[in-house]
């Protein structure tokens, strides 16, 4: 799997004889692909980043603004993930939710695993990657390859992929729940799953706190803005329910890298 592999390339699910095909830089691996009458919308927070300038703004400051809660940055947060990763370096990693894929090109380059796979729902965001890619001057045969996916509905075999990796994305996720149990089924036995996401701050207690209003989040939906934050042991409960082992975390402020693994 490489960039120029995937151009002009084919598939075809041997499972359900559906063929994908590629007209694009990346690879769509939705099921609505190739659908011509059918169209569906994701919530607000899938939706957003699909926008050709908020993918365009996205390392050009949106993301740098998360250092304001606690995020380490993108250097500091890659080294952290690689040093999760150590048990699996040498295999598959998928980037999943990469968004303008600032860690997949790190991920690639570092050489530290046999293929790369950035994959997000988002097709400007991919286009965007592709044109970073192309500035930063990596070769085109690199181990990178970039698929057009669900969180939800991942495109790959059960036990498949040795590493994944998911920055900042949880939050924006329409079901996390389904979101981890995909992750939790296509990884192979002592696959390593880690993520950052902003956790729901203490500042938010009191009566009208967000975890207060927690219960009816089910109710009225996300209380604090369109997207979901979660508390540790939220986050710690949908690894472990979701058959992750061996949950571990670092946290600074609002932030929080946490990582589990498949038994
Ligand atoms: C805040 S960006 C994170 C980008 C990057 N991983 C980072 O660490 O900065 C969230 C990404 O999640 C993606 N996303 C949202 N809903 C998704 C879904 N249902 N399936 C896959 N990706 C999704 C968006 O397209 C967006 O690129």
């Amino acid at each position: 799997m490489n960039l120029l592999a995937i151009y002009r390339s084919g598939f075809k699910c041997s499972k359900c004889n559906k063929s994908f095909t590629s007209k694009d830089v990346f690879l769509d691996l939705t099921v609505t692909s190739g659908m011509k009458e059918y169209s569906e919308l994701k919530p607000a927070r899938t939706e957003l980043f699909r926008s050709p300038l908020v993918s365009f703004l996205y390392e050009r400051g949106w993301r740098q603004n998360f250092n304001r809660s606690g995020f380490p940055g993108r250097d500091e947060e890659f080294q952290m993930a690689q040093d999760y990763f150590q048990s699996v370096a040498g295999g598959i990693l998928v980037d999943v939710s990469c968004g303008s894929g600032l860690f997949s090109r790190k991920f690639a380059s570092s050489g530290a695993y046999s293929s790369v796979i950035a994959l997000d729902f988002s097709e400007n965001m991919l286009r965007q990657c592709y044109d970073y890619i192309k500035q930063e001057e990596t070769p085109m045969n690199t181990n990178l390859a970039l698929v057009r996916a669900d969180i939800s509905r991942l495109p790959f075999a059960s036990c498949s992929i040795d590493a994944i990796h998911a920055g900042a994305a949880i939050h924006c996720w329409p079901s996390p729940s389904n979101a981890i149990a995909e992750i939790s089924r296509v990884l192979k036995p002592g696959g390593v799953f880690v993520a950052t996401t902003f956790l729901s701050t203490p500042t938010n207690s009191g009566p009208f706190s967000i975890d207060a209003l927690r219960p009816l989040r089910q109710i009225v939906g996300p209380v604090n803005s369109s997207y979901n934050f979660f508390t540790e042991g939220e986050l710690e409960d949908l690894c472990t329910s979701c058959g992750l082992i061996n949950y571990s975390s670092k946290v600074q402020r609002s932030f929080i890298m946490f990582s589990g693994q498949k038994p």
